[in-house]
């Protein structure tokens, strides 16, 4: 199985997303860190001690991460998207810790995998960059990043050009992108806002966990039925809910399934209209690039993503 260390912000998809590597034999979860972003560090931490408690994985240590961005602005949560908890309409009935400070715990983590050890990063980068710095040496010997952020040639979410988790921390993401020393894979919304997964979907789910009892099943079909009513809301076209964070886990099972361009990105950091968006330079000049070479992906194999999707969330 591959070795995870997973960075979330705790909101619906995060969340579903945790689900689906606990039930996936092909991913083992090595830790998880916590951070601010669609919700506050203290939810994210009682998100991760929640699920912890319902699946049982209580031997999957969770860190607290960052709790702010590296811009210094207070953070905004999105209790619209995600529920005021991060969970929907669920609010957890359990109380953290929340003066936990075990950050470094993950230098440990990271060495113990040596060169095995995959970051996946669904949230705010701020966490990400605090490593990058402090542990420069450490994240050298990471084999490799999955990011969920930016976007390119579409849309943002946040503002007219800028992706939430980008958006969220600019000075992080720059940090990231320009400190990785082998080129990233980054998931951007472009391509995760077609990781659509439908009403009639989770309702098939919904009745075979209730015909086999599960408690842990019985989580996901109020939380999505939440966050699909924002999505609809908002785009009264759509079919159902993109599962951004989902999808960054399915990438680093299906390479083949997955198509990348290999081009200079940059983020914009100065404030102003452009604040934290991604520039691609998808140009084919052979000119030498100014910014990083990374990996972004550009498409994916749709049906195949269901399909893994839906058979996954049935190992429950
Ligand atoms: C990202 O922002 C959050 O709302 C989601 O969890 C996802 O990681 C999409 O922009
Ligand atoms: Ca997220």
């Amino acid at each position: 199985a591959k070795k995870v260390l997973f960075l979330s912000d705790f909101g619906i998809d995060d969340n579903i997303a945790i689900l689906y590597a606990f039930f996936n034999k092909e991913i083992e979860i090595v830790g998880i860190v916590a951070d601010y972003g669609n919700v506050s560090k203290q939810d994210a931490l009682r998100n991760a001690a929640y699920l912890q408690r319902l699946t049982g994985r209580h031997d999957v240590p969770v860190f607290a991460g960052a709790e702010l961005p590296l811009t210094g602005d207070p953070p905004e949560y999105v209790p619209e998207v995600h529920g005021v908890a991060g969970l929907g309409p669920i609010i957890p009935n359990i109380i953290v810790d929340d003066t936990l400070e075990n950050f470094h715990g993950i230098q440990e983590i990271i060495e113990k995998n040596l060169d095995e050890i995959i970051i996946v990063n669904v949230g705010r980068l701020s966490s990400l960059a605090a490593a990058f710095i402090l542990y420069p040496g450490t994240m050298k010997k990471v084999k490799d990043f999955y990011i969920m952020g930016g976007v390119f040639h579409e849309p943002g979410n946040v503002t007219p050009v800028a992706e939430a988790n980008f958006f969220g921390d600019p000075y992080a993401a720059n940090i990231v992108i320009t400190q990785a020393r082998a080129p990233i894979k980054i998931i951007p919304l472009n391509v995760t806002s077609g990781a659509i997964v439908t009403p009639a979907l989770i309702n098939e789910l919904d009745v075979y966990y209730q015909s086999i009892g599960s408690k842990v099943g019985s989580i996901v079909k109020p939380m999505f039925d939440y966050y699909y009513k924002f999505y609809k809301q908002r785009n009264p076209e759509l079919t159902g809910a993109p599962l951004h964070d989902v999808l960054t886990l399915w990438a680093l099972l299906n390479e083949e399934k997955i198509v990348y361009r290999k081009v200079p990105v940059k983020i914009v950091v100065n404030r102003g209209e452009a604040f934290g968006q991604s520039i691609g330079d998808f140009r084919n000049t052979n000119s030498k690039a100014k910014f990083p070479v990374h990996q972004v992906a550009v498409s994916f194999h749709y049906p195949d993503f269901i399909k893994d999707f839906f058979i996954t969330m049935k190992n429950s």
